[in-house]
């Protein structure tokens, strides 16, 4: 489908007016301010507005104003900083055209906004802000807000680009998005991931296996795939194989043994070398077929082997699905440390077959199924309600409602990917929920007592338990999420683990800023925050809590 709007979103002081106009202004295109529609709607400010009818009505207003809106078509349309709260708007605009929104660093902002009096021609006051404390005002209503800025479909981080700089960027990424779209329109697209360098689709469906020769042909001519499994996946590399050879793809196989203890340097010099025997170009292509493991350790093949060949992914476990096929992290253990070295890079698309699942161990499905709650935990209340409905379905692996929560599930960490691949805006981090305490506990255990997926159920637990005791999170949400990892199998308790031994695994882990762990905590279930100032007394109740 061809998207003929751009909308732009973003916290007030990111520019999308003053981009808006000038992008607008380039295609030659409408341009829309939506805050602007509604006080020439209602004859007054938007501050007015808000003084007399309070937020509320105002949200109301905005929403009938975008409903409008979308019915036109060749429109940028800078939107208001909060219209994208509601779910009813972003899946209007996500109909009617693409979602880009603009990203500015916290000094940027505070500047742009005349919190500083360095810029105060610029100063802009929207009646959320309007306070004494304008720097605690914007930390606040930002983080609030970020989870829902990061579902859109690009970000775009503006804080040293020009105006025109901006324009172009979008521009580009639009046109490529069109692109992408007519070519990928066939395929069983669950969701795009858009990175400043790349748009790549996660394919998923329930035997969907037989189409990758297709979707190979009308990427690349003339191509030699490599692909790399393990003995526990075999059997579908066969299958892949056999596939891509009767479409007259020429393929080599490497499987290695199966098991973390093989995500090794020595792993990848074997493939190095067979790769170099069989004469392997930049031009050909790699593939994973497997769990996490074999896509980690084959990712960091392709992102290395002659500074980068193509790269696909075929991932066939729960957690591979879910979570290490997206987002290009690939990397493999040393003696000292998991996941010690590796490298972004994101493969050509992701192709992901339900069906593989049914020959899962029963142990490695339920442990995946805690990363596809995760999502829903900390974004999408409705996607809970479905998982709480439809336990039964899922664990037996419906083929329908399966694939349906899976793509939905997988939706949401490719939204948080393409808004902060590497990381740096602090958007990202919120996939980490449950992970601070699960990884630690893993690690404890010497990754022989839990699986990942059992580990971040019982870390969710924690700060759970964190969340409601700082009265973040009610008791009868913390009861919900705790009913619903039940409902899945999922542990919320692990005993002889010591105590000790978490906590010192806790220091090491690298997700803290400035020495001090960054919690993700669940204000309610669908809706999650950051928090780095968690008094250590509560650290070791929650870790007593779930540790027995
Ligand atoms: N890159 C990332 O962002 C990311 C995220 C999370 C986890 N990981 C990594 O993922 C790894 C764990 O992945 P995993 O849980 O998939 O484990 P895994 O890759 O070891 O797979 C588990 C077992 O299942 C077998 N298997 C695979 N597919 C099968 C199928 N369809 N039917 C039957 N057996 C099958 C495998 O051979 C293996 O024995 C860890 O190394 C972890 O660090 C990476
Ligand atoms: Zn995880």
């Amino acid at each position: 489908m061809k998207k003929t709007n751009i909308f732009l979103t973003g916290f007030s002081g990111t520019g999308k007016s003053t981009v808006g106009r000038h992008l607008a202004k380039m295609l030659g295109w409408t341009f829309v301010d939506t805050d602007m529609c509604i006080e020439k709607e209602k004859d007054t400010s938007i501050s007015n507005i808000f003084e007399e009818l309070g937020e509320k009505e105002f949200r109301k207003i905005e929403s009938a104003i975008i409903e409008k809106v979308c019915s036109s078509q060749y429109q940028v349309v800078a939107t208001g900083g909060g219209l994208v709260i509601s779910e009813k708007n972003r899946k209007l605009m996500g109909q009617n055209g693409i979602i880009v929104c603009l990203e500015a660093r916290f000094n940027t902002l505070l500047t742009r906004l005349g919190g500083t009096s360095l810029n105060p021609q610029t100063k802009e006051v929207r009646p959320l802000l309007e306070s004494s404390d304008l720097e605690s005002k914007i930390i606040d209503l930002k983080s609030k807000r970020q989870s829902v800025y990061s579902m859109s479909d690009y970000t775009v981080h503006t804080d040293d680009l020009a105006i025109n700089e901006v324009s172009t960027i979008i521009y580009r990424n639009w046109r490529h998005f069109q692109k992408k779209n007519i070519l990928y329109s066939s395929w069983d697209v669950a969701s795009l991931v858009n990175t400043p360098e790349t748009i790549y689709p996660i394919c998923v469906g329930w035997g969907i296996l037989d189409t990758i020769s297709e979707k190979i042909n009308s990427m690349t001519n003339n191509s030699v795939v490599y692909l790399v499994t393990d003995s526990g996946a075999n059997k579908y590399a066969r299958r892949v194989q056999a596939e891509l050879e009767s479409a007259r793809i020429r393929t080599h196989l490497f499987v290695m043994e199966s098991g973390e203890k093989h995500k090794t340097l020595n792993t990848v010099s074997m493939i190095y070398d067979w790769l170099a025997e069989l004469k392997a170009e930049r031009s050909h292509i790699v593939m994973a077929i497997g769990g996490g493991v074999v896509g980690d350790l084959a990712g960091f093949v392709a992102a290395t082997y002659l500074r980068g060949v193509k790269f696909i992914q075929v991932p066939t476990t729960l957690l591979a699905i879910m979570d290490s096929s997206i987002g290009g992290k690939t990397g493999v253990d040393l003696d000292r440390g998991k996941n010690l070295v590796g490298a972004f890079y994101q493969p050509e698309f992701v192709l992901s077959d339900v069906e593989a699942l049914t020959t899962l161990p029963q142990r490695q499905l339920i442990s995946g199924w805690a990363e596809a709650l995760k999502h829903g935990l900390i974004k999408d209340e409705g996607l809970i309600d479905e998982f709480e409905k439809n336990v039964k379905n899922v664990l037996n692996l419906d083929k329908e409602i399966t694939t349906e929560l899976i793509k939905r599930s997988l939706n949401i960490k490719a939204k948080v990917v393409s808004s902060d691949e590497h990381e740096l805006l602090g958007t990202r981090i919120m996939l980490n929920y449950g992970h601070t305490i699960g990884h630690a506990i893993e690690t404890a255990g010497k990754y022989e007592k839990l699986l990942h997926g059992e580990a971040v159920s019982i870390g969710m637990m924690a700060a759970g338990y964190i969340s409601n005791a700082l009265g973040i999170l009610t008791s009868s949400q913390f009861e919900r999420q705790k009913g619903l990892l039940e409902m899945y199998g999922l542990p919320i308790k692990v005993e002889g683990i010591n105590l000790t031994d978490v906590k010192n695994a806790m220091l090491l882990d690298k997700k803290t800023l400035d020495g001090s762990i960054r919690w993700v905590l669940l204000d309610k279930i669908g809706h999650s925050i950051v928090k780095n100032d968690v008094p250590e007394k509560l650290i070791s109740e929650a870790l007593g809590s779930v540790i027995i």
